[in-house]
């Protein structure tokens, strides 16, 4: 596989780039104090064009490759994994399975909005109930001729209280299991539709994460994406794809680790010499430098196996479980390089290391994503 990047991806990487060290850096650890949502970050990210990176133009996108999404999310995510995690939602797991599924209709009325970074949209499946095992759907959505009654509760929904768009996974027909589940569109405001209780978290805390309730709301038949049943695989598709944004994230979560450590460390001394200069050092910023390079190149195989129109359910998978391990061992030796001062807000470290937690658990946690590789590996 070909890695040399074009000029136009090297040109999205350096524009992601400036805007995580511009726009991003100087307010990260007030918002991540706070909790408070990134809104006009998320604005100016839509007006580059990166709400909807990978969208045809003609919806609203801007027509990019899932190679350039990746270096844009590592861009943003070296510095600000809250809001990187909108952007990976909004592309990957709304607007890619809209574009890919939706009908014209829904297109038109909702991937442009979306696509343009106008509003933003959130993916709805786990349950307080169900997380990995995902296919246990307590939500309800009976079929009553022209609309679905959807009944029921969805929890940790990242951009649940900022989005106006949610992709909702709910169980039409019990009986059949899977294959009765459906996805529906439904729009914040429609009655019923109750946004409930924000989380309050170890990281990426400017994202806002919420219990979504559902009390007799009638969604149109015209809401459901593809054929009735379709939900579940609708879900496990778009996560795949998915799971390439949050490797890129946890990607660049490590990677801003390590920059930030390789710099201190040629700066700070103890015993008449740099830091960099005592193997111990040394050597934990080779074991960084070497993981980050792997799971860089596990995330642009995994996204260049997407680009060509080839199968990526287990090369994503492998992108996002090592990617996260890294971001996770990454960060925690980069507090220790740091020693005490990695331990505070402002040198960026901790911030970081709590941040890479996430990238373990959401999207298919660990264990899930080595599910999803054994029986891959195993099934021939
Ligand atoms: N593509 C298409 N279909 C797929 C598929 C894929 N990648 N993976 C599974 N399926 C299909 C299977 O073929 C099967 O259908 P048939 O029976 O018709 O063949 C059906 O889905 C059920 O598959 P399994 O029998 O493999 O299901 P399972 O119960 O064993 O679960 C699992 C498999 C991989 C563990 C799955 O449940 C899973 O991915 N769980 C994790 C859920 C998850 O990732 N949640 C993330 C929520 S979103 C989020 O977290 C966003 C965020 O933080 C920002
Ligand atoms: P459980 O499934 O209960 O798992 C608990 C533990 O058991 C884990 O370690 C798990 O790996 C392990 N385990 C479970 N089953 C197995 C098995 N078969 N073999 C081995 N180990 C197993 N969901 C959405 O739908 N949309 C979102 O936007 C979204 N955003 C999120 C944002 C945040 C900040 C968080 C915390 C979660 C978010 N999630 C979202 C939910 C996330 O996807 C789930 O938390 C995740 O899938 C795990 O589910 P669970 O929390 O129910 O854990």
């Amino acid at each position: 596989m070909d890695f040399q990047l074009t000029e136009e991806q090297i040109a999205v990487r350096d524009a992601a780039r400036d805007f995580a060290q511009n726009v991003l850096k100087p307010g990260v650890i007030e918002r991540d104090t706070h909790m408070k949502f990134p809104h006009e970050e998320i604005k100016q990210l839509g007006e580059l064009g990166f709400l909807g990176m990978m969208v045809d133009p003609k919806y609203g996108g801007s027509g990019m490759d899932t190679v350039s999404y990746v270096l844009a999310m590592e861009e943003i995510s070296k510095v600000d994994a809250s809001t990187s995690v909108v952007m990976s939602v909004n592309n990957s797991l709304v607007c890619w399975g809209l574009e890919k599924f939706g009908t014209e209709e829904q297109k038109q009325k909702y991937l442009k909005p979306l696509a343009s970074g106008e509003i933003i949209g959130a993916f709805c499946l786990s349950e307080p109930e169900a997380g990995s095992d995902a296919t246990s759907q307590r939500t309800t959505a009976i079929d009553k001729g022209d609309h679905y009654l959807l009944n029921g509760t969805k929890n940790w929904i990242t951009n649940g209280g900022n989005a106006s768009v949610y992709l909702v996974m709910a169980q039409t027909d019990a009986e059949k299991g899977h294959r009765g589940i459906n996805c529906l569109i439904v729009e914040k405001g429609m009655d019923g539709f109750v946004v409930g209780a924000k989380e309050d978290k170890l990281g990426i805390r400017a994202s806002d994460t919420h219990t979504l309730l559902f009390n007799d709301v009638k969604v149109p038949k015209e809401n459901r994406i593809g054929e009735d049943g379709f939900g579940f695989k609708f879900a496990m598709k778009t996560l795949s794809g998915g799971r390439i944004g949050i490797a890129a994230q946890a990607l660049g979560i490590a990677s801003g680790a390590y920059e930030l450590s390789l710099a201190y460390s040629k700066e700070r001394k103890a015993f008449g010499k740099e830091i960099s200069k005592h193997q111990a050092i040394a050597f934990k910023l080779a074991d960084m430098a070497t993981e980050i390079e792997a799971a860089r190149l596990l995330c642009l195989k995994a996204a260049t196996q997407k680009d060509n129109g080839e199968n990526f359910d287990q090369s994503s998978a492998m992108a996002k479980v090592f990617a996260s391990e890294t971001a996770m061992k990454t960060t925690v030796e980069a507090v220790q390089i740091h020693g005490g001062y990695g331990y505070v807000k402002e040198y960026h470290v901790e911030r970081l290391m709590r941040d890479a937690k996430i990238t373990q658990i959401y999207e298919g946690t660990s264990e899930v994503q080595r599910i999803v590789i054994s029986r891959n590996v195993l099934k021939d």
